[in-house]
Parts: structure tokens; sequence; C-alpha cells
């Protein structure tokens, strides 16, 4: 799979892409990411990358302009899956939606920044929007990173276990079950007596218990807010 990320801020991107899953899965070769700084793709004498926004409202507007030429420069050289806007006012990103994105060959993550970008941008190229909650960052790169996360540790061989990503809370509509490790004993906190039973079916029982337990609790929460 191959990332391509339009940012104006590819600093950001550094220290979250170059340690734990991410960096493994880049290094196996089973994901390149590139990021490109879209004040590169400006025309302008001065680099500009936003400008007022017509009909007089305070803010800048990210211009049609550069990241239109970023996009063709990309897409000259191989097509694309999909172009992913990150707004607050996309559509909610969700396990099912990294699911289905993980089984493609090319994106591009386009982040935006300041009042938005001219909407043509979004009518031209955009062919997904995505936000990742309702509440409003101050850019698309946090985002673009949490979907980056999320895809990339499906994407067969990036985590070590290979059962691990199928089994995590979200994939069967359950949360996860609650997990356990050394020491057996945390000043009177012990561990549950099954988990050293032995007794794989009886765990595994005990585990679902548990992860429908839990996902009950949290819906009954959602409820009652
Ligand atoms: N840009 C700013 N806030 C965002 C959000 N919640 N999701 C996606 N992109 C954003």
């Amino acid at each position: 799979m191959r990332i391509d990320i339009l940012t104006l801020f590819p600093e950001m991107f550094t220290s979250p892409f170059n340690e734990s899953i991410i960096k493994r899965a880049k290094n196996k070769g089973l994901v390149e990411i590139y990021i490109h700084n879209i004040r590169d793709f400006s025309n302008d004498k001065h680099k500009r990358v936003d400008d007022y926004p017509y009909g007089g409202e305070p803010g800048m507007v990210m211009m049609i302009e550069p990241i239109a030429n970023a996009i063709e420069w990309l897409r000259s050289q191989r097509s694309y899956d999909e172009i992913i806007f990150l707004t607050p006012d996309g559509e909610t990103f969700s396990q099912s939606m990294a699911n289905k994105l993980s089984l493609l060959d090319n994106i591009i993550l386009l982040c935006g920044h300041y009042k938005g970008v001219d909407q043509r941008v979004r009518d031209i190229y955009v062919t997904k929007e995505i936000s990742i909650g309702e509440y409003v960052l101050s850019g698309g790169e946090l985002p673009a990173m949490v979907l980056v996360d999320a895809v990339i540790r499906l994407i067969p061989g990036a985590i070590g276990d290979a059962q691990s990503a199928l089994t995590d809370s979200f994939q069967d509509g359950l949360l996860s079950h609650p997990v356990y490790t050394r020491p057996e004993n945390f000043r009177g906190h012990k561990i549950p007596e099954i988990l050293k039973s032995g007794n794989h079916q009886a765990i595994e029982k005990w585990n679902l218990e548990k992860a429908i337990e839990k996902t009950q609790k949290r819906k009954n929460n959602l409820k009652n807010k």
C-alpha cells in the first residue's frame, strides 16, 4: 500500500511515523508513506498557499492551485483509489472504514488548515471526506495520523501476532475483554482465577462474557447520556 499525504506541516509526521508498528510496516515494505509539503506546489513567488475568503468572512482559506498541482503531479505517476480529505464535517471514521481502506493500493490524504480549503478542491478532486470525531482540531494532520495508524495495523504482517488485529475491539462489534499480566497479586488485587486454570475453552468463554458485559455497559452509558 502507498499513502501520499499533502500537508502544510510535514514535520508533524516525523516522530509518529518512525515508531512502533508504522515503522515496522515501512521497514518490512508493507507500506510506503510519502509526505508532501503543499507549499512546494505553489506557483506564487511568495509561496502563498492561503487567501481571504470571498464573501468577507474572517479567517483564511487554502487555495486550490497548490493542492491541484500536487494532486495532478501524483496522479500523473499512478492512479489512486481514494483522495481523502480530513475534515470535521466528513463521515465519522470507524473500524469498518479502516478495514476497507486497508485493502486499497494507493490513497492520498489531504490535510486542511485555517478555515478550510476552497470548496472546488472538494468538488473536483476529493473522493471521500472523513472526520475522526465530533470536535474541531487545528488541522487534518492528527486525524491523518489516526487514520494511517488504524489502517496500517490491519495490513497482514504489520503486527507480530497475525490474529491480534482481528481480535481488536470493534472488529466483531464487541469491545475487547480485560487482559492481565504479572504480578498475579498487586497489593491484594488478584487476577481472575479462571485465567490460571489452563482450561482454554473455559477461558475463551470467560473472555467472551466479559467482552459482552463491557460492550453492554458502554451502550447503556451512551443511552443514559
Ligand atoms: N480537521 C479538524 N478537525 C478534524 C476532525 N475532527 N476530523 C478530521 N479532520 C479534522
